[in-house]
């Protein structure tokens, strides 16, 4: 731990809050927290960043540690906090738990996955979270607030991290009890606005017990605006885990739902988002979803199946069905493979074909790239037969397919076909005719990116176009 950061504060003031897993969330709610100021303009809090001793571990903690996020982002918010915090000496990030001892509050951040054997119901993969949790409770200070922000499943706050915090206090000689723990997960957005996405925006939590209930809350003013975004208490951690899990499990299944209307659109020559902008008119349907190039991301591909894992295997309830949101996982899974058909069936095949990947990570405008729609269609596309080049403004290392990736736009010359696959503000801004030239590729709008004058600009030079959700191309 970079002991010479959290010396220079004086004193033991304000309180040290350590920050357990410094990925996309944990990294950028150390800026949150690190730029919190009181009425008087004084640092709120002290901020430790904790990373495993694993070389991305310590690649996370230099950099953030050095005053730079360690991921490419859209927000300039975060590189300035970053800077900000490093100049204050507010922030420092490494990599030795003992800082654990130190902290008044422990903020967990470390993934929690699912894992889907092909012979069982999937369950969760705990291992690494439990073993941070382990870290805690063999150091921690009595009374220390414990905030879980990974999504786990329904349960896991109240029956898992609290006997253990409670054995590892007690193996100490000290009260079992004397833990004030929450939950209170995030809805952070990697994208333009990364950073407010946590500090202007509503929050759930809830408290173990009464108090740390009320300590979290407290702890949650400090770097959240909650006069304009009030906080939602609710009565237990277990509803404040289901809240999080269906909210992502809701939008989960409204995607899937439009991969049917999608393709029925594309058979019949109409323009589905056409139809969907008519229906959000109505105020109760106004966040209707879209069809698109398929759901990445780490979390609406795995949350949608811990209500399931929970019952089964945390609360003790049993087998119990949730069939909308298994569906739902299971279509967004395979609607990459929609695109790499209907691209076939335009271009007569893949075999031989060239196509140009626009966009790896999994949404518009972020650098992340785990479980990205566009590595499934890029081994589907492969598997039948097509070479795939891929491009992103914004990833330069794609450690998934382990692959580099050139900045500069590829020379569409020699492309069969272009696939809009994410909608990144630098394919938004392109000008097509420019790009393109003599070259005439089929381009493909896998995810409702070209605006309505880009597509235009293609039809007036007589590019071949096609789209997911509209069968009214050319
Ligand atoms: N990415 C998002 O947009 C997003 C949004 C909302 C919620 N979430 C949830 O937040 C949680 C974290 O997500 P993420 O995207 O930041 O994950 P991530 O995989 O990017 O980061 C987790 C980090 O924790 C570290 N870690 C693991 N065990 C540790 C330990 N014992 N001590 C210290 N560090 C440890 C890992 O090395 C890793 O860097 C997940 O539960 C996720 O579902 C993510």
């Amino acid at each position: 731990m970079a002991e010479t950061a959290i010396s220079r504060l004086p004193s033991d003031r304000p309180p040290l809050v350590c920050v357990q897993g410094l990925g996309f969330v944990g990294a950028a709610m150390c800026l949150a927290l690190a730029s919190a100021r009181d009425a008087t303009g004084a640092p709120c809090y002290r901020v430790a960043g904790l990373e495993l001793d694993t070389p991305l571990g310590r690649e996370r903690a230099t950099v953030l540690d050095s005053g730079r996020f360690p991921f490419a982002a859209m927000d300039p918010a975060l590189a300035e906090a970053a800077a900000a915090a490093h100049a204050t000496g507010t922030l420092a990030a490494g990599t030795d738990p003992e800082i654990l001892a130190r902290a008044d509050v422990i903020v967990v951040n470390v993934g929690l996955d699912v894992e889907t054997p092909e012979d069982a119901p999937p369950r969760a993969a705990m291992a690494g979270f439990l073993a941070g949790v382990r870290e805690i409770a063999r150091r921690m200070r009595p009374n220390a607030l414990v905030v879980i922000e990974t999504t786990v499943p329904p349960g896991t706050t109240s029956r898992v991290v609290a006997p253990l915090l409670a054995e590892g206090l007690a193996a100490r000689g000290l009260p079992a009890d004397a833990f004030l723990l929450a939950h209170a997960y995030e809805r952070v957005m990697p994208g333009p606005d990364y950073l407010r996405s946590i500090t202007h925006f509503w929050r759930c939590y809830a408290g173990h017990t009464e108090a740390a209930a009320a300590t979290c809350a407290d702890f949650l003013a400090r770097f959240i605006d909650t006069v304009a975004f009030p906080l939602t208490r609710l009565s237990s951690t277990v509803a404040s885990e289901t809240a999080k899990i269906m909210e992502n499990s809701y939008r989960a299944v409204t995607i899937a739902m439009m991969e049917e209307w999608g393709r029925f659109a594309e058979a019949a020559g109409i323009d589905l988002f056409e139809v969907i902008d008519a229906i959000r008119m109505r105020p109760t349907h106004a966040n209707m979803r879209t069809p698109g190039f398929g759901v990445g991301g780490y979390c609406l591909t795995k949350d949608p199946l811990f209500a399931g894992i929970a019952a089964r295997d945390i609360l003790g309830l049993g087998d119990m069905a949730f069939p909308f949101a298994e569906q739902a996982v299971a279509i967004n899974a395979v609607m990459p493979l929609v695109s790499v058909t209907r691209i076939a069936e335009v271009l007569g095949g893949l075999d031989g074909k060239r196509l140009l990947l626009m966009g790896v990570s999994y949404r518009g405008d972020v650098a992340d790239t785990r479980s990205s729609a566009s590595a499934d269609f890029l081994r589907a596309a492969e598997a039948r037969g097509a070479t795939v080049t891929p491009h992103d403004p914004l990833v330069r290392e794609w450690p998934e397919l382990g692959l580099t990736i050139a900045v500069a736009l590829p020379d569409p010359a020699g492309f069969d076909a272009v696939v809009m696959a994410v909608d990144h503000r630098a394919y938004r801004s392109l000008d097509f005719p420019a790009w393109l030239g003599a070259a005439r590729p089929l381009i493909f709008d896998a995810n409702r990116v070209l605006s309505a004058a880009q597509r235009a600009s293609l039809a007036a030079i007589g590019a071949p176009l096609a789209s997911i959700g509209r069968g009214d191309d050319r």
